[in-house]
């Protein structure tokens, strides 16, 4: 079996090995993590090397997934590890319910009790957070994280980086646009421009 390595090592980077860990598809689950400085366990899985020293030694082909939340970091890190011919994988949790006629990009975490919905469309190395549930026909772009317990209506839109909160709620058929931030809690219920962060009920910038 082939081995799984998850860059960063913090909370999100364990949610996603313990979800690897329930797949058992994987014979080795590591992290490699910038604070490194000798091999330690956490649980299960040893912390075994810099990030930068995995970028120079892997071998190409090598299967892994950003265990980063931050947007941009998580996308940038993504990019430069496929660059040197590095496998993204994508990991969903057994928990989650994914709708067969829907997809999911390269390298996306798809967490507990997420649910995914009819003809939806996940990006690249997105988040999907647990209990968040991504109504049917809705489109998430590349690096977008849905944050838990977030309620997408059908036909959403969210542009690439954009984070939407614990518990942001979107009304059908609204875009949300790229880079853009909603605060904890708001209930979307206008189009949102790109960059804008809005917050409240109903969300305002
Ligand atoms: C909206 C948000 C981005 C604002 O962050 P910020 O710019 O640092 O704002 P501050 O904490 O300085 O607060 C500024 C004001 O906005 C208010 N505020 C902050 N977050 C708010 C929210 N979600 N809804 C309504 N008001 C909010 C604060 O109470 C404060 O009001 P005041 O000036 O009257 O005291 C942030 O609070 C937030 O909700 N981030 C999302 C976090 C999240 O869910 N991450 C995902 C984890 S998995």
């Amino acid at each position: 079996m082939e081995k799984l390595t998850i860059i960063g090592a913090g909370g999100h980077a364990q949610q996603i090995a313990s979800a690897a860990e329930l797949i058992a598809c994987w014979g080795v689950i590591e992290f490699v993590d910038d604070a490194f400085t000798k091999e330690r366990k956490i649980h299960n899985w040893s912390v075994v090397s810099t990030i930068s020293d995995y970028i120079d030694s892997a071998e190409d082909g090598s299967k892994f997934i950003v265990g980063i939340g931050d947007n941009t970091t998580r996308v940038e890190l993504q990019l430069k590890l496929t660059g040197r011919n590095l496998t993204p994988v994508t990991v969903i949790h057994p928990s989650a319910v994914v709708n067969p006629y829907s997809t999911i990009g390269q390298g996306s975490f798809i967490s507990t009790q997420a649910v995914i919905s009819m003809n939806a469309a996940i990006g690249d190395v997105c988040i999907v957070n647990s209990g968040a549930v991504v109504g049917h026909d809705s489109t998430l772009m590349d690096g977008v994280h849905i944050s838990t317990n977030v309620a997408l209506g059908g036909g959403v839109t969210v542009g690439q980086n954009s984070l939407l909160g614990l518990s942001v709620a979107v009304g059908p058929g609204l875009s949300i646009g790229a880079n853009v931030i909603a605060g904890i809690g708001a209930a979307v219920v206008r189009d949102v421009p790109d960059g804008a962060t809005v917050k409240g009920v109903p969300a305002r910038e």
